[in-house]
């Protein structure tokens, strides 16, 4: 099973994992490095309960170095780490394991990978700036601890369950590493009356489903920044109503992925691949498949 010529072996997992584009962009990260590492996936089952455990149990047992978790698993992940950062402790969610002789570390990179592609890839500096996030789920509760760490000046919090919204507020207003280091406190309001901002970020699953978005008509009147955290083989339908409506610039979430992929690969081999080249790459093969909704994916439903 443990095949030395294939270096340290990781595993992204998930169900479904099919669609996963972690193999091809760590095997360029691999490959760009030159770190000595196989990585695959694997589908996990959701029954039972504890198949997630024992995937994870059995893949440590036999040499496995890390692992990338995606849904319905993110919890599951947190509960079967020993240590977490202090981003996944605010999330409730991992999507990055490392397996080591002293336990199993977890972390979250999907806040890191969206700020990365935001300050990086389209030069948008957070620091100072308001900030809408649409949706109150996993993959929002996921970034909201890196926006605030980026030095946000506002950050609402805008969900079709406008409860939602507010509990998921309270929680990280309620939390020592926001409410004692002076970092923005998080506002809570109803879709329809989410105020505008310089950057709009989409972490609903609207886009995934298909369904509509049901947002003010001058929401993006002041907006700098549209970003959508599905991505897929063309502008998404958010994109383009951001667009309509009078966003300077739209983007998708693909960089997001490619992104939080270079913070995994960090946190197991201590070296940060280029991933410019591999957004490159990835660009093109997302685009050259030609039905967009056999691909739209979100960022955050990742890796
Ligand atoms: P995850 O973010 O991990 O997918 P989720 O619990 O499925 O977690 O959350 C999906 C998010 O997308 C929620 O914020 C949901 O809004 P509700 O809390 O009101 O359900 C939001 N969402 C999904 N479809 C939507 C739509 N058509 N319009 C507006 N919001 C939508």
């Amino acid at each position: 099973m443990n095949d030395a010529s294939d270096g340290d072996r990781y595993l992204v997992v998930g169900n479904p994992i099919a669609h996963s584009r972690s193999p091809e962009i760590h095997a360029e990260f691999a490959r760009q490095t030159g770190q000595p590492i196989s990585y695959r996936r694997q589908l996990i089952p959701t029954e039972p309960a504890d198949a997630f455990d024992r995937v994870v149990a059995a893949f440590a047992a036999a040499g496995g170095r890390g692992l990338n978790v995606t849904l319905p698993f993110k919890e599951r992940a947190f509960a079967c780490a020993t240590r977490h950062s202090e981003r996944a402790l605010q999330a409730g969610a991992v999507n990055t394991l490392a397996l080591g002789d002293d336990g199993i570390y977890g972390d979250n990179t999907d806040g890191p990978g969206l700020v990365s592609d935001l300050q990086g890839r389209l030069g948008f500096d957070l620091h100072g700036r308001s900030v809408l996030l649409l949706g109150a789920g996993g993959a929002a509760r996921g970034v909201i601890m890196s926006l605030l760490q980026a030095g946000v000046a506002r950050l609402t919090v805008a969900n079709r369950t406008p409860a939602r919204a507010r509990e998921l507020a309270a929680r990280f207003n309620a939390a020592p590493a926001v409410r004692d280091s002076g970092l923005a406190a998080v506002g809570a309001v109803a879709l329809d009356a989410a105020p505008r901002a310089a950057l709009v970020i989409n972490a609903t699953s609207s886009g995934v489903l298909n369904a509509a978005l049901a947002l003010p008509p001058d929401l993006f009147r002041d907006c700098s920044l549209a970003y959508d955290c599905v991505y897929g083989a063309q502008d998404t339908a958010f994109m383009r109503m951001a667009r309509a409506g009078g966003a300077t610039q739209a983007s998708d979430g693909l960089g997001m992925l490619v992104e939080q992929a270079a913070e995994s690969f960090l946190i197991w081999r201590g070296v940060r691949p280029q991933t410019a080249p591999v957004f490159r790459m990835l660009r093109a093969s997302v685009a050259s498949v030609a039905s967009v909704a056999a691909v739209a994916a979100r960022a955050a439903d990742g890796a």
